[in-house]
């Protein structure tokens, strides 16, 4: 796209949740200038919609030990050992660290955390805020740290701008992608940068979120389209693990008509002792797993659709009668409002719930430090794929993932920028994604990402999808007429077509099962042939 102008900085972070505002705190003092482009407002994103909570061994008995032996237990034989240990041990840490930046935890009443369990771990070390909205706890703190250093003139955010691309400089002789050094953007409405520019810089960190709009529902954000994970992908970085898709137990059902956003009922529910009901109202999980409601969340999820098959259910039930209603309302009581406004008391009636897409493992192949294969670039928090969640993620390792990892990218970023070893390479212009779709083929996209990619898949389901996807893109291959200038729904649909077309081809290579990835006709893991990664880069058709 023609650039209308041109911003500078050190670093370029796009993206604003737990990931991208601690990346950016973290450069400010150290970089020169840090740019922040976010799709929204500082505030939009993920990060705001977590519930449960941060988990970290911050109880005294409690050890990294432990933590990194139930992580690694969920990841199902994946996970990165080394980024798992750099999670685990520095975990604790960066959560007192966000303490100092403002974020107030629940405590008890000698002032310590208050520590929880959810599904897969084997002891309280969940931190939560305000019950059961972490999450917006921790956007409220960061972005307010954020706001309180705006008038700095080495940070500049530009809000409401979609990154459309990453810029790179040439390729080398051998066609290797040249280094990543700065991004294209769409500026949405109002402001003195209206409309496409361009941001350079010697490193840019991706921290841009989740996928969750591959799927017809997920408790991910309409935002959640994977424009990171798509940009690395056409910038020629490595992308791996993207068959990996976490579906959260317990999406509060609201028919098969609803799409987009659900609500999600956290994991902290059934750690604090609800049960998960049939039809005929027993508790399914007891005889299945050794942890019952609280097994992994992959297991949990996969057991409720086998339920759902045999009773021909289109949904399972929580229940949380036997809690107690003022400890439900004091400890959930976002969760309570949601459910209120719908009609549903949780205290008294059974909570219908189904699993939905919530969390996505692949992303943009990192090291240990967030860089990725493409040199200035990093990627952090769900956008990357660090090692961290291998076949299936731990609950609450998400927020801590982003705030571990964002600290080590920073940091990094800044040592390479300052040692001159990143420095301002020449851009070439990138045209975006070869296939601009319309946002109207998004509904279709989905179903067909539901019906091959969901919860449980089959060769012939997944051949299905990929032919699929590849006809959608085949088909607007050259839809983008000259002098037309996209919009934000079209580079979204775009990018959501590309990680749907990823994760169906990771997943139909597959040939097992293990964690978030369950295949029908392969129902075994196969630790002979796929103990391994998988990671894809652009193909020649360019999705
Ligand atoms: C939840 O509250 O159940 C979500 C926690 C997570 O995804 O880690």
């Amino acid at each position: 796209p023609a650039t209308g102008w041109t911003a500078t900085a050190d670093v370029i972070v796009v993206g604003s949740g737990i990931a991208g505002l601690t990346a950016a705190l973290e450069l400010r003092r150290v970089v020169g200038k840090v740019l922040i482009v976010t799709k929204g407002p500082l505030s939009s994103g993920n990060t705001v919609w977590a519930q449960g909570g941060i988990a970290a061994a911050l109880d005294p008995e409690d050890t990294a030990e432990e933590h990194l032996q139930d992580t690694l237990v969920a990841g199902a034989g994946l996970c990165s050992e080394q980024a798992v240990r750099a999670l685990v041990t520095e975990g604790p840490e960066r959560v007192r660290k966000l303490v100092d930046r403002g974020a107030h935890f629940d405590t008890q009443a000698d002032g310590s955390i208050t520590l929880t369990r959810e599904g897969g771990h084997h002891r309280d070390r969940i931190a939560h805020a305000g019950g059961d909205a972490t999450g917006a706890e921790i956007s409220r703190a960061l972005v307010a740290r954020l706001e309180s250093v705006r008038s700095d003139p080495h940070i500049e955010v530009i809000e409401n701008a979609m990154v459309v691309d990453l810029l790179t400089a040439a390729p080398d002789a051998d066609g290797r992608p040249g280094p990543v050094c700065g991004v294209t953007l769409h500026v949405i409405g109002e402001g003195t940068r209206d409309g496409v520019g361009a941001a350079l810089a010697k490193a840019v960190v991706v921290a841009t979120g989740g996928i969750g709009q591959v799927y017809l529902s997920s408790t991910n954000p309409a935002s959640a389209t994977g424009d990171g994970v798509a940009a690395g992908l056409r910038a020629g970085a490595a992308i791996a693990d993207m068959e990996f898709v976490q579906f959260h137990p317990t999406v509060l059902w609201q028919g098969a008509a609803a799409r987009g956003q659900q609500p999600l009922i956290s994991e902290a529910v059934r750690g604090e002792g609800a049960y998960l009901l049939n039809a005929a109202g027993e508790r399914f999980m007891v005889g299945r797993h050794e942890l019952a409601e609280l097994a992994p969340r992959d297991v949990v999820s996969r057991n409720i659709v086998r339920v759902m098959e045999e009773e021909g259910s289109e949904n399972v039930f929580l229940d949380c009668r036997h809690l107690g209603e003022s400890f439900v309302h004091e400890r959930f009581p976002t969760i309570w409002d949601r459910l209120e406004e719908r009609g549903i008391d949780m205290a008294h009636d059974l909570i219908p719930v189904a699993p939905a897409q919530h969390f996505h493992s692949g992303g943009i192949l990192t090291e240990l430090h967030g860089r990725s294969t493409l040199r200035g670039l990093y990627a952090v928090g769900e956008s990357a794929c660090s090692g961290v969640h291998g076949a299936n993620r731990l609950a609450s390792n998400s927020l801590v993932e982003g705030l571990v990892f964002a600290t080590r990218a920073a940091a990094d970023a800044a040592s390479l920028v300052a040692d001159g070893t990143l420095t301002q390479a020449e851009p070439v212009v990138r045209q975006g994604p070869a296939s601009l779709v319309p946002a109207t083929m998004r509904p279709r996209i989905q179903q067909i990402a539901h019906k091959g990619a969901g919860p449980f898949r089959t060769a012939a389901g997944l051949a299905t999808a990929v032919t699929a996807l590849a006809d959608i893109r085949g088909r607007f291959h050259t839809m983008d007429a000259p002098g037309v200038m996209p919009q934000v729904a079209e580079w979204e649909t775009s990018n959501v077509l590309a990680c749907a077309s990823l994760i169906s081809e990771a997943a139909l290579a597959r040939e097992e099962s293990r964690g978030g990835h369950q295949r029908t006709d392969f129902p075994e893991t196969d630790d002979v042939r796929f103990k391994v990664r998988l990671a894809a880069s652009l193909d020649p058709d360019g999705h």
